[in-house]
């Protein structure tokens, strides 16, 4: 009983570090959703917005922390930047792993 215990309690602890780990792809559908105007529904881009294909998520991680920080990173950055500014750090996690899983 008292081995019995022990393993559970060590899967519980398991799972737990492996939420902690994973991105969340369906938070991360949801917080695409307003991306799509511009990015497109599957990150194709179309003339001046650039797709979102092709590139891995620390990469779009790495962009839009930029942007949220409000650092100047292309020519068109003013349009950009105000759909990363409410992004918390799960959410750009979490939108990072699903542009990267869905759109390669
Ligand atoms: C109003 C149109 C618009 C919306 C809405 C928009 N973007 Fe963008 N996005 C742009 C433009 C324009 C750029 C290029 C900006 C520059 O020149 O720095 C860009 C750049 C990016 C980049 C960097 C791409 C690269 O290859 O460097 C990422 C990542 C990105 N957007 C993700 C998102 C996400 C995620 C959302 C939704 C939360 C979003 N965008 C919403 C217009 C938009």
């Amino acid at each position: 009983m008292k081995k019995y215990l022990i393993i559970a309690a060590s899967a519980v602890a398991v799972s737990a570090g492996a939420n902690l780990q994973a991105a969340d792809l369906e938070a991360g559908a949801a917080t695409y959703q307003p991306c799509i105007a511009c990015h497109g529904p599957t990150g194709q881009g179309q003339a001046i917005f650039p797709a979102l294909t092709g590139k891995d998520a620390d990469y779009l991680a790495d962009k839009l922390m930029r942007y949220r920080a409000g650092e100047q990173v292309g020519e068109n950055t003013a349009l950009m930047a105000p759909h990363a500014t409410g992004l918390s750090d799960e959410d750009i996690e979490n939108v990072s792993a699903y542009i990267a899983e869905e759109f390669n």
